[in-house]
């Protein structure tokens, strides 16, 4: 550009992170798109379908003309819904006055983050962490202090290290159980612990829950459920992992009433409501998934477990099996320089795309991202690949 014209400071911290971490995704996107066949490892879209009688829903209610702005909060019905869904899994009681709709999670924790952080504000996040917080965390022009998980305790979270990593400064701690990349689960005792440690220092205490559907030997305690009190917790979630709608873009905050209404007061501004016929979607699907959490649930426990035990026998690799979420990390050191070394050149050797580890965090710089986004024969012939490009490295 040639002009004097400017841009806000936050494009320019999101422009200055250049990241080389979906170079590889793109590559093999690229090959795919060209013919080939290649093996997709790399994303974090599931591969299952929205529901038939979801899909119909959605028809009848664009038949009806619910096509014009919604409340600022979201549908009545879906407020309810949600509320409803919240105060069973936390045991606690929770009103649609606590919950507020978005267009997505990614969108729910931008506009809380924008709601409680000013630029240079501190937040205290575990690392490795999902790719995605990196652009919102920007964005606000928050500072990350990032606390490694425990990596060779299956990314146990140490409670004490995030304490330390607390100081007078900190003004949000952001957890994120089950976690992306890991499928790490934080113990309810620890999520009950810092919820009062920020409490009584006045911190917020937000938690992304959205894998808490796609859990494997034990169901998720939510940090609702395990807070003592619900003053500053706020919950994230959405319908993208849990019934595999990452396009319908559909997020939901949960928070109390009176910090709702701070929340919603930004989120009003800047979203003006979330799209009718979607919200009617979502509202039929959250009430109508028994059938599909449990049959998504044993697909991916499925894929999870054939993709571990293939995995941990592989030479080279060392793996610890996930509790939730929809991926596996592996650790790649013992056989490559690093996470991107080895992706890179899996892909150029053998056509399988999995995603290097230091996009989440410098803890797994020497890690990759293999998703479970492909059913067991497909996953098959992708980690046959992987195998043979092991056995290669070691022959
Ligand atoms: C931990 C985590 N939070 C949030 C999101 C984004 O969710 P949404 O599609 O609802 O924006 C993702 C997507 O991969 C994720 O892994």
């Amino acid at each position: 550009m040639t002009t004097g014209l400017t841009f806000s400071k936050s494009i320019q911290r999101l422009s200055q992170r250049s990241s080389n971490v979906w170079d590889i995704h793109d590559k093999a996107c690229a090959r795919l798109d060209a013919g080939e066949e290649i093996h997709l490892l790399s994303v974090g879209d599931p591969d299952l379908a929205t529901l038939d009688s979801t899909i119909n829903h959605t028809i009848e209610s664009l038949r009806k003309g619910r096509t014009h702005y919604s409340p600022g909060a979201g549908e009545a019905e879906l407020l309810k819904t949600i509320a409803e869904i919240e105060a069973k899994a936390s045991q606690k009681p929770c009103s649609p006055d606590e919950v507020l709709i978005y267009p997505g999670a990614t969108h729910a924790i931008y506009s809380v983050m924008a709601c409680l952080l000013d630029d240079g504000d501190e937040i205290v996040v575990p690392e490795p962490m999902y790719i995605g917080y990196h652009g919102i965390f920007d964005a606000i022009g928050a500072k990350v202090v990032n606390v490694p998980l425990e990596v060779h305790d299956n990314f146990n979270l140490d409670a004490d290290a995030v304490k330390a990593a607390i100081s007078e400064n900190t003004k949000v701690l952001f957890l994120n159980t089950p976690g992306n990349p890991a499928g790490n689960m934080i113990a309810p005792e620890v999520l009950a612990d810092l919820a009062q440690y920020c409490l009584e220092r006045n911190i917020w205490l937000v938690c992304d829950e959205v894998y808490s559907m796609i859990t494997y030997d034990k169901r998720h305690t939510s940090i609702r459920r395990a807070a003592a009190k619900l003053d500053n917790i706020i919950i994230i979630d959405g319908l993208s992992k849990s019934h595999a709608m990452t396009g319908w873009r559909l997020g939901w905050s949960v928070a109390p009433a009176a910090v709702t209404e701070k929340l919603l007061q930004f989120s009003s501004s800047i979203i003006f409501g979330c799209c009718q016929f979607i919200q009617d979607a979502a509202t039929f699907a959250l009430k109508n998934d028994e059938e599909y959490m449990n049959s998504m649930r044993e697909e991916y426990k499925t894929r999870r477990d054939y993709a571990y035990k293939r995995l941990k026998t592989m030479p080279g690799l060392k793996c610890q099996a996930p509790q939730g979420g929809m991926f596996l990390m592996v650790d790649v050191t013992d056989i490559a320089a690093d996470g991107f070394a080895f992706a890179s050149d899996l892909l150029d050797k053998q056509g399988v795309s999995v995603l290097p580890g230091e996009g989440f965090g410098p803890s797994t710089k020497g890690f990759v991202r293999i998703s479970l986004t492909l059913g067991v024969s497909e996953l098959e012939k992708a980690l046959d690949k992987v195998e043979q490009y092991t056995l290669s490295l070691n022959a």
